[in-house]
């Protein structure tokens, strides 16, 4: 298939985590005749709470399962036999694949190489497999990633996703299957997991705590509101072209501590609960995208300014403390303490071997 995709059955992947249950809640707010399946492990980053608003909705089911499970993915397939699979399940934290890379490779890997068996065994009509601006690697300012450029990943995390990139990408060329790859930048907004930057400083700034900043603070990013990113994949899904990569960015590069002085400012804190810590191990300086050929292959465009994006975020965690507080309870603290206590020791010791 080249032209524009109009299948209604979708699988999702990793649709109890934060983007995929956008892209689910997004899909189902309107009355499009669409079927999803959402396949999800419910690891630590899987949380049901996000699908509330969709979980009695008759086009939305709910399969509990682990990707990397080829008997239950072909029954899946066998059964639900959908136009298009959008596959966003994956372990995502940086910091966690370098404290264990061990899952990262199962799923990101081993995971999707289950789900494209699947497909060619049972044909689709689209394979859209969800990537990022990481695979890339640090890139020198005043630079610009767009599709082409070289792949340079530095985390466990990073080398996986373009690992599974190339594997997606080389079914394409093997086997016709209609894949297509996109990579999105730094995502922020309702539901995030209080692991990554925003959603762990905005949290921490309610409770007074100290603000982790890695380094100088001066690493940039390019921030992209979560829904921007949920209607590119849309618009990819129905308009962009098999075996093509799409780049997805916020056009929006901020550095870190900019980052963490906006939600400061934002949740009336001192600029005193920032606190330097070491940096994190083979931390990229800087990631900067070119979305040109999704915007024009697309017409897609980011809507989200970063300043009405944030506050937004920034209310929605106001609003829901309960549901913070739920998600930082239990396993939270463990990673929390593995990750920021004895940060020092634990990393100069790393420098040292
Ligand atoms: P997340 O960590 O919030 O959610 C991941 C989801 O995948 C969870 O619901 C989890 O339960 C599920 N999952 C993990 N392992 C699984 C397995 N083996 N089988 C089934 N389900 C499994 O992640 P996210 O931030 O929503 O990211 C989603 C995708 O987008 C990932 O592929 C990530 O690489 C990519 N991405 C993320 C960002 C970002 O800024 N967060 C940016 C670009 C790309
Ligand atoms: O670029 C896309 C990627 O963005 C996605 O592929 C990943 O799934 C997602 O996790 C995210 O990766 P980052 O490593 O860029 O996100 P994170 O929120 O972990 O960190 C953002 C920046 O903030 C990075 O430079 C590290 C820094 N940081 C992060 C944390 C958690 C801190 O300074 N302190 C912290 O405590």
């Amino acid at each position: 298939m080249s032209g524009s995709f109009s299948g209604t059955k979708i699988l999702v992947t990793g649709g109890a985590g934060f983007i995929g249950s956008a892209f689910i809640r997004l899909a189902l707010a309107s009355e499009a005749p669409v079927r999803i399946v959402n396949l999800d492990k419910l690891t630590y980053a899987g949380n049901l709470e996000n699908l509330e608003p969709v979980a009695g909705d008759a086009r939305y089911r709910f399969v509990h399962g682990d990707i990397c499970d080829a008997a239950l993915v072909g029954s899946l397939f066998q059964e639900f036999s959908p136009d298009a699979a959008v596959h966003f399940a994956a372990e995502s934290h940086v910091d966690r694949s370098i404290l264990a890379p061990q899952p990262v490779f199962e799923t990101n890997l081993r995971g999707t190489f289950t789900l494209l068996e699947a497909a060619r065994a049972h044909g689709i009509g689209r394979f859209l497999h969800v990537s990022t601006d990481e695979v890339y690697g640090s890139i020198a300012a005043p630079l610009e990633a767009d599709e082409k450029y070289p792949l340079r990943p530095s985390s466990p995390y990073s080398a996986a996703k373009a690992g599974s990139d190339l594997l997606a990408l080389s079914y394409y060329t093997t086997y016709r299957l209609p894949v297509i790859v996109t990579r999105a930048s730094n995502n922020y907004g309702p539901y995030q997991f209080p692991e990554k930057l925003i959603p762990l400083t905005i949290s921490n700034a309610f409770e007074g705590l100290p603000l982790p900043v890695y380094g100088d603070g001066m690493q940039v990013r390019d921030w992209l509101y979560v829904e921007d990113h949920c209607r590119a994949i849309q618009s990819v899904l129905e308009k962009g072209r098999d075996g093509e990569i799409y780049n997805i960015g916020g056009n929006r590069s901020l550095a870190n501590l900019e980052v963490v002085r906006q939600i400061l400012q934002a949740t009336a804190k001192s600029a005193d609960l920032i606190q330097y810590v070491a940096d994190r191990p083979g931390h990229d300086r800087r990631y900067s995208l070119s979305s040109a050929k999704t915007m024009r292959e697309t017409g897609w465009r980011p809507q989200t300014v970063f300043e009405d994006g944030l506050r937004r975020t920034v209310d929605w965690y106001r609003a829901n403390a309960g549901w913070v507080e739920r998600v930082k309870s239990g396993e939270y603290q463990n990673y929390y303490a593995r990750n920021y206590e004895n940060r020092e020791a634990r990393l100069s010791r790393l420098g040292e071997r």
